[in-house]
């Protein structure tokens, strides 16, 4: 799909030909002497497009425009969630499967968080997973053009939440794929190709080297599958070696069957998504690669299976991680934090400026945060608020969580340095504190996103997140001395 930012008013819409046109209304729209805008006054008046938020008129082959169909949405406030609201409504009632060109313009001057929330909602709703399906039915959408009133004000985050919709459906694509089809042999190839672009290398290390790095802890989840593990290096160079880089680190666990300590049947599937933020730094590095800002950025995936054969590890067993910590594993199910704390320490070798994990971590943060926003974990006030203002850029929101050196009370344990579980209660914020203990040579921050990388039920399927949030972070990161 290919998106086109264009100058166009109401007059030159009207004359696009075009499968759909969606006209966005502002609140206070002035309408001027043209068709489609007489149109539109009209049926304010009359009442047939209520004043009202992500109401919508359709009209099939109207008169007043060149466009097969037309649908007029009213926003109620021009802001990112207006216009999200809007277009998921007209494209709800507007979209035909045939559906080959569209057009979205804005009646008034579109805002930065306007179009791209625009942009977003159009390829939120086009999407579509084909990779194991037997008669795959594509993305018809070729072109999708988003008319302004005032182009070379919204050009640029025109042109970043193109590049981020790539990274999105890439993450999208690795996220749904199911386990037999995203094996850590075919993540680590995943990487392999984003190397092809020019400022992006990577380096995938098996099981020998990883064992030689002493990784312990990332082993000893490997252990329990008959899929060989894979340690993915990323490397996105964008500025001087001298400049010290930001480090992604991305929980990689394509099945989470949760080992020994087995997880119930019921909607064991979705643990297929426990490699999201693995798919999310993917798909960060396939945006890094279109907008080739000015930064450093390593991605780091400990990818593994948490499976149960005959080696598996078991409740009680003692491993010691890279950095020399032992740790009792009382629960198999918390295998996230054990392959993600071998990362963290393998990330000090970087001399990072600042080191954030995304994890699909703890059912308890999905019990805290639902799936609107990630939790956020981090010491550091510099990083904690920069990380929430890249999501509120990107529409793609989290909420920092504490991190009270009391929470790691439950961490204790009586036969190594520290155990892998805490007890049920704030349980996000347990997994953290573990985490925080690999942590002491940079600033860090932690994403949970259990509850945000993926919807369940009907909807089932990856959301691509926090791709938005990571790459408004990075690239806030540019700009600044
Ligand atoms: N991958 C899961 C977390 C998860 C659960 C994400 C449900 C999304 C939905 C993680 O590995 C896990 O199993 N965590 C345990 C930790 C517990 C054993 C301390 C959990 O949350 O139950
Ligand atoms: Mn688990
Ligand atoms: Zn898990």
């Amino acid at each position: 799909m290919n998106f086109e930012l264009k100058h166009l008013d109401l007059v030159g819409a009207a004359d696009e030909k075009t499968d759909l046109l969606v006209v966005l209304v502002p609140q206070d729209f002035k309408a001027g002497k043209d068709e489609l805008s007489v149109l539109i006054a009209s049926a304010l008046k009359t009442g047939d497009l209520e004043a009202a938020a992500g109401k919508c008129l359709a009209l099939f082959r109207p008169l007043q425009a060149a466009a097969t169909r037309l649908i007029v949405a009213q926003v109620a406030d021009a802001g990112a969630r207006g216009v999200r609201l809007a277009m998921l409504a007209a494209l709800a009632q507007g979209k035909s499967p045939t559906m080959k060109r569209l057009v979205v313009c804005f009646a008034a001057a579109a805002k930065e968080d306007a179009v791209r929330a625009a942009v977003n909602a159009v390829a939120e709703v086009t999407y579509s997973y084909t990779a194991t399906k037997s008669k795959p039915t594509p993305r018809v959408l070729a072109k999708a053009v988003i008319g302004v009133p005032n182009p070379p004000q919204v050009a640029d985050t025109f042109e970043r939440a193109v590049a981020t919709v790539a990274g999105v459906e890439l993450a999208k694509e690795w996220a749904n794929r199911p386990a037999n089809h995203a094996t850590p042999q075919l993540l680590g190839e995943a990487a392999q190709a984003l190397a092809g672009h020019a400022k992006i290398s990577c380096e995938v290390l098996g099981p020998k080297e990883v064992a030689k790095l002493g990784m312990g802890s990332f082993m000893a989840v490997a252990q329990g599958s008959d899929q060989p593990l894979r340690f993915i290096v990323l490397r996105y160079n964008g500025a001087a070696k001298s400049k010290a880089p930001t480090v992604l680190v991305g929980k990689g666990i394509t099945f989470d069957s949760g080992g020994i300590s087995i997880k119930p049947a019921g909607e064991m599937d979705e643990m297929k998504f426990d490699m999201s933020g693995a798919a999310s730094v993917l798909g960060t590095f396939k945006t890094l690669s279109l907008l080739k800002p000015a930064i450093n950025v390593v991605g780091l995936i400990p990818a593994c299976e948490n499976l149960i054969n005959g080696k598996a590890v078991k409740p009680g067993d003692v491993v010691t991680s890279m950095n020399g910590q032992t740790i009792e594993i009382l629960n198999t199910d918390a295998e996230g934090r054990l392959v993600l704390c071998d990362a963290l320490t393998y990330a000090e070798r970087f001399k990072p400026r600042a080191v954030v994990d995304i994890a699909t971590l703890t059912g308890a943060c999905v019990v805290a945060l639902g799936a609107v926003r990630s939790g956020m974990f981090s010491g550091n006030d510099e990083i904690a608020q920069s990380l929430a203002a890249a999501g509120e850029r990107a529409q793609d929101l989290c909420w920092r969580m504490p991190l009270d050196e009391e929470y790691a009370e439950g961490l204790k344990s009586n036969f190594a340095d520290v155990a892998n579980i805490g007890g049920r209660a704030g349980g996000a914020i347990t997994a953290a504190k573990f985490l925080q203990r690999f942590t002491e040579k940079f600033p860090w921050a932690h994403l949970d996103i259990a509850g945000s990388a993926w919807k369940s039920g009907a909807q089932k399927g990856a959301t691509g997140r926090p791709v938005g949030l990571l790459v408004e972070f990075l690239l806030s990161q540019s700009t600044d001395k």
